[in-house]
């Protein structure tokens, strides 16, 4: 009998979770299935592998990164943690709580050169299109190869979606823009705040990108830094040259006018407006169709596509927890394609898929989201042996982190919090962050200055 065949789309920190939870499986003893993951980049990491390119790449695909230069943590890492792979044993000594994005890809990195999980992967290939025979039970997925020019399809038994879902801009309107004569562009297209320098800037939205974005061009040296709001305000107490005033009506030349009366001359807008879920690879009765969202429906245990198992989402939620959280439903995933995990039926899925949808509504801060999330993480944990790990105590993380945030949106990043996994508790930065212009690794990873005795040089 031929071996059963999984595709995996993505090689982001989602589809590498379901390398990994494979190859803990196969360290066990288990004869695991035959696995391709496909990857359009040339390289793995997803999000976190920092491209400076912009529009399309190198063979002419939409540019997948979002992420930007001097981008940090934006939660402390230890909420974040691989409960099998410790950020102790990947950097042996004990690092601060939020670090730049270049630490962290190195950890995403560490994990999967210590299971040499290159080997599973097909770089520079897109997934083109998928079919799903009822007959045969099998997907035909149609693939790309960029750098040879050659398109080829291949069949699986199982399909694994870890494709994200923060790349494709959501482009709203406004009247106006259209002769706006600055620059204009989507988060999705900004690389960092170098070219904002002295300029007055508008960022529409109020959600983590505008947070951030505003954050690091004022703390590089933009001249002002204006947020606009749809719904809700981000609502902290901004420092001085930052501030934020209801949605912009419309503009006239390099002028916006907003919802409270007020108007003002900028020199570039940021569409701080989030991202829409695309799928182009996938046929309209497999696709997911969701908002960004703590609990998208139609997905059971937030993974298995309820009209058809065999299709599985990875990472699809509204993300508190992010790579421990891909774990915990890919180690799931995993044990479901392995037949360790039965699924219950149809409709008993709905009614579990249902509760949580319903609670998702009702929902009304964001302290409750965490329990939220931490909930669904608990209820994956219970079904597989990823390495269990104190799901409330990160929580309580979170909690303190949105507090942190509130208190003083600049200060936030140099709290420090106790890993759940190894007990350690970070280290202090050696710089604060308002302070610390350089986010390498080289930097990041420097001792910190030892103390003076008082009255001697350092
Ligand atoms: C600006 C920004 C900042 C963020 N900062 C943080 C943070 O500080 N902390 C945090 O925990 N999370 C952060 N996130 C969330 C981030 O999305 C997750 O950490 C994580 O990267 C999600 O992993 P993923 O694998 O699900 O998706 P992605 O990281 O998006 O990876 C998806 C992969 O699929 C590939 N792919 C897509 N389509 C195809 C196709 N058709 N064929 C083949 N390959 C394909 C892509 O090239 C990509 O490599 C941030 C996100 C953004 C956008
Ligand atoms: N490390 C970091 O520091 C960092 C930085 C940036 C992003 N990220 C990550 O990136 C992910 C995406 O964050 P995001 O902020 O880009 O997206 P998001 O959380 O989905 O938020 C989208 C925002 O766009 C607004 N919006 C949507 N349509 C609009 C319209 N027509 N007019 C005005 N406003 C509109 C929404 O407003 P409403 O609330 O009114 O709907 C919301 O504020 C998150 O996971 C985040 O953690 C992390």
């Amino acid at each position: 009998m031929s071996k059963t065949r999984i595709g995996i789309i993505g090689a982001g920190p989602s589809g590498l979770a379901q390398l990994r939870a494979f190859e803990a499986a196969k360290k066990e003893g288990h004869d695991i299935p035959e696995i391709v993951c496909f990857e359009k980049q040339e390289s793995w990491g997803g999000m976190w592998n920092y491209t400076w390119r912009t529009g399309v790449g190198k063979h002419g695909e939409p540019v997948h990164g979002s992420m930007y230069k001097y981008l940090w943590s934006n939660g402390p890492k230890e909420c974040l943690e691989f409960s099998d792979y410790s950020f102790d044993e990947h950097f042996k000594k004990p690092i601060s709580s939020f670090p730049p994005r270049p630490v962290l890809f190195d950890y995403i990195q560490g994990r999967m050169e210590k299971s040499d999980l290159k080997k599973y992967i097909r770089f520079n290939t897109v997934a083109r299109w998928t079919d799903y025979d009822p007959d045969t039970k099998k997907f035909s997925l149609v693939l790309d190869d960029l750098s040879q020019d050659r398109t080829y399809t291949e069949e699986f038994d199982y399909l694994i979606v870890a494709s994200g879902h923060f790349s494709t801009p959501n482009m709203p309107y406004f009247e106006g823009i259209e002769n706006f004569p600055g620059t204009v562009l989507h988060a999705h297209d900004f690389r960092g705040a170098d070219q904002f320098k002295d300029q007055k800037l508008l960022l529409i939205g109020s959600s983590y990108s505008a947070e951030d974005i505003g954050v690091q061009c004022y703390k590089h040296g933009a001249a002002s830094v204006t947020l606009s709001y749809r719904n809700n305000p981000i609502g902290v107490e901004w420092p001085e040259g930052i501030r934020e005033w209801p949605l912009v009506t419309h503009f006239e030349d390099n002028k916006a006018f907003f919802k409270n009366g007020a108007s003002e001359e900028f020199d570039a807008v940021i569409l701080c407006t989030g991202y829409q879920y695309k799928f182009p690879f996938l046929p309209d009765a497999l696709r997911l169709k969701t908002s960004n969202n703590l609990y998208p429906d139609n997905i059971y245990k937030g993974i298995f596509f309820n009209a058809l198992p065999q299709l599985i989402y990875l990472g699809m939620q509204d993300q508190y927890y992010t790579f421990n959280m891909f774990d915990a439903q890919a180690w799931v995933a995993r044990d479901y394609m392995m037949g360790r995990y039965q699924l219950p039926g149809k409709e008993e899925r709905r009614k579990d898929i249902d509760h949580w949808v319903e609670r998702n509504n009702s929902l009304e801060s964001a302290y409750e989201e965490v329990d939220f999330q931490s909930d669904y993480i608990k209820d994956l944990l219970e079904l597989s042996d990823y390495p269990p790990f104190n799901v409330d105590e990160v929580g309580e993380m979170f909690k303190q982190w949105l507090r942190d945030k509130e208190e003083n949106i600049l200060t936030y990043r140099d709290k420090t919090f106790r890993s759940v996994v190894t007990g350690t508790m970070a280290a202090e930065h050696h710089t604060p962050w308002m302070d610390e212009l350089d986010d390498s690794k080289e930097r990041f990873l420097k001792p910190k200055r030892k103390q003076a005795p008082v009255g001697q040089p350092v």
